[in-house]
């Protein structure tokens, strides 16, 4: 007899964790206005388009934020004294932590926090083989609820790593919640390095999220087909719309799929109405001025030690401390 794959139990935890992931995504349908967490964009095709978004000549945030870090890792890494704990969260394939490691003079250690075991795994293993002074000590967890770091690294000076943006995807309670865990595992002597996209010409940001080869478009799109693949769904991808506006007063770009036409969308039992227009929201990507950057580091019990940014001042790269006393 064929064997299952998985034990039973673990079906069945499987099976929970999916109810959980569709209540969530009925509520959110049925909420006005309609949205999708951002995760959901994330499936193994939204990530390979989201890889894709960093090559458009548009998106202008990942190749800035790279050369920022090439240009002042180097000192930075120096400055940290011998033996520091980096530990970077929602890690992925750890492709930025390599700029600081390239800047490394001694050992270290090196511990990423990442939900996905399979990237988590593949990329400690590489860095194993790159880095041979390197200590890796993967934590396999979502940086979003609470985790533990391993014990090891207590008397280590830490440097918090969070780069790419990822923080302006979070509201602003979110956001001080995540800069408030980042000083928490830096410690009082430790480093924070959070990626910042800065506010400038709403022209420049939103060229970023409406690209021209409609790799952005086809990547927001892509989370109906997801919940067609896994969540019994029925969207029909065509009768929607990506649109990404420029939100002046909350400094943020939106992204929303919007509806061509009145229609009903069957997910599961359930039947969801869109008229026509209607919008589901699917991601907040906010950009920040310095002083708005400050503001929130403070509400956190941070403050920031330095700015690092390119000489069109497009993007930043913070860098945090706990605030004394
Ligand atoms: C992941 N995050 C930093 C991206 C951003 O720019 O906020 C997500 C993204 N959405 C559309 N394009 C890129």
């Amino acid at each position: 007899m064929k064997k299952p794959s998985t034990s039973p139990v673990s079906r069945l935890e499987a099976h929970r964790a999916d109810a959980s992931l569709i209540e969530e995504i009925l509520a959110g349908l049925t909420a006005t206005p309609k949205r999708l967490h951002p995760k959901f964009l994330y499936d193994a095709h939204g990530s390979v388009l989201f890889d894709r978004i960093c090559e458009l000549p548009e998106y202008y945030l990942t190749r800035t934020e790279t050369k920022i870090l090439q240009h002042y890792a180097p000192d930075f890494m120096r400055s940290l004294g011998a033996n520091p704990a980096i530990i970077e969260l929602g890690s992925g394939s750890s492709l930025k932590t390599r700029i600081l490691l390239d800047a490394l003079t001694g050992p270290a250690t090196y511990v990423p926090v990442e939900i996905s075991r399979s990237h988590l795994n593949m990329a400690a293993e590489d860095l194993r083989q790159r880095y041979p002074h390197l200590q890796v000590l993967p934590v396999c967890a979502d940086f979003t609820h609470p985790f533990s770091l391993p014990q090891s690294i207590d008397s280590q000076r830490k440097l918090v790593f969070f780069p790419g943006s990822t923080l302006g995807n979070f509201y602003r309670e979110e956001a001080v919640q995540l800069l408030r865990l980042m000083g928490r595992l830096a410690g009082e002597d430790g480093q924070v390095l959070v990626g910042a996209d800065l506010r400038k010409d709403p022209k420049i940001i939103e060229a970023a999220y409406n690209d021209s080869a409609g790799i952005t478009a086809a990547f927001n799109l892509n989370v109906l087909t997801r919940l067609n693949n896994d969540f019994d769904a029925d969207f029909d991808v065509q009768t929607f719309e990506h649109r990404a506006p420029w939100v002046a007063e909350d400094s943020r770009i939106e992204m929303h799929l919007v509806s061509k036409c009145a229609q009903s969308v069957r997910i599961g039992e359930q039947t969801i109405e869109l008229s026509a227009n209607e919008s589901i929201w699917t991601e907040s990507c906010h950009k920040y001025d310095n002083s708005q950057f400050a503001e929130l580091s403070a509400a956190a019990g941070l403050t920031v030690e330095e700015i690092w940014t390119d000489p069109q001042e497009l993007f930043s790269v913070q860098r945090l401390k706990n605030k004394q006393g």
